[in-house]
């Protein structure tokens, strides 16, 4: 049964939300057969499927293009579409865009930072929402822990208790320290989502492409269970003898004939 923000709200503390991002229709079906409850199709296309160097120059029509892949891959699963940079600026503004990930198959959206006014307008317009603090990549300057200072760690926490008051259901702590994110989940009532942010969060989110492996770099708090990246290559190089060397049609009779695909 597909969760909604309700469901999902009451999770927290109960049962530990595993969430992963995907920007594609098979991997949302594979992330929807393997039970996992709640996919992000994060601004982070721009740089691990699009190749641009920040998600500075991921825009609301890829968002709307990836939104709608991955609603057909899951049609079972709580998709979230994050609004992307320069997409938010005001109220209206981030209405429009909301809706257009909403009609692109959405079931909620996130925003990166305090925007209280925004999240507040979106939610007054029935619109369920996530934010996400910490770490914000859309306007940081680079991509150092925050939070470490009492000052920076007390802004953090300021930023994630205004989100929830404003009416998010759920809120990312991306790359703060433990401590911090422990006590950002003790103090609001709504699930915190962590990634690079320790074991004390209501769940976890992870980068489908570094969780897999398919990349040149993954940020050190990230988790590769498989090395996909390399998979392609041995794939390639596989076919390409084959190609070269004149078997690669008979290969494909040899294992057809053996009920193999
Ligand atoms: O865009 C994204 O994938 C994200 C996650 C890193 C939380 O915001």
């Amino acid at each position: 049964m597909k969760l909604n923000a309700k469901t999902l709200r009451q999770m927290k503390a109960v049962t530990p939300i595993a969430m992963l991002t995907a920007y594609t229709a098979p991997v949302a079906r594979a992330l929807e057969r393997a039970g996992i409850p709640v996919i992000l199709v994060g601004d982070t296309v721009g740089m691990v499927e699009m190749g641009f160097d920040s998600t500075r120059h991921t825009t609301v029509e890829h968002m709307q293009y990836h939104v709608s892949a991955v609603r057909r891959g899951a049609p079972e699963t709580h998709v979230i579409g994050d609004l992307p940079f320069n997409s938010y600026n005001d109220p209206q503004l981030a209405l429009r865009s909301a809706r257009a990930l909403l009609d692109a198959g959405a079931d909620s959206v996130k925003l990166e930072g305090p925007q209280l006014e925004v999240i507040a307008h979106l939610v007054a317009s029935g619109i369920d929402v996530v934010g996400h603090t910490g770490l914000t990549p859309q306007t940081s300057k680079d991509f150092r822990q925050v939070g470490r200072s009492a000052a920076d760690a007390q802004r953090v926490l300021a930023e994630a208790v205004g989100i929830a008051a404003a009416g998010a259901f759920m809120v990312v702590l991306e790359h703060i320290p433990a401590s911090l994110a422990e006590q950002v989940t003790r103090t609001i009532g709504v699930p915190t989502i962590g990634i690079g942010a320790g074991g004390a969060c209501d769940g976890q989110v992870l980068v489908i492409n570094d969780a897999v492996g398919l990349g040149d770099y993954w940020p050190p708090f990230s988790r590769q269970y498989a090395y996909v990246g390399q998979t392609i290559v041995d794939v390639a190089q596989s076919y390409m003898k084959e190609v070269h060397d004149g078997t690669f049609v008979n290969n494909i009779l040899r294992m057809n004939a053996a009920g193999k695909k």
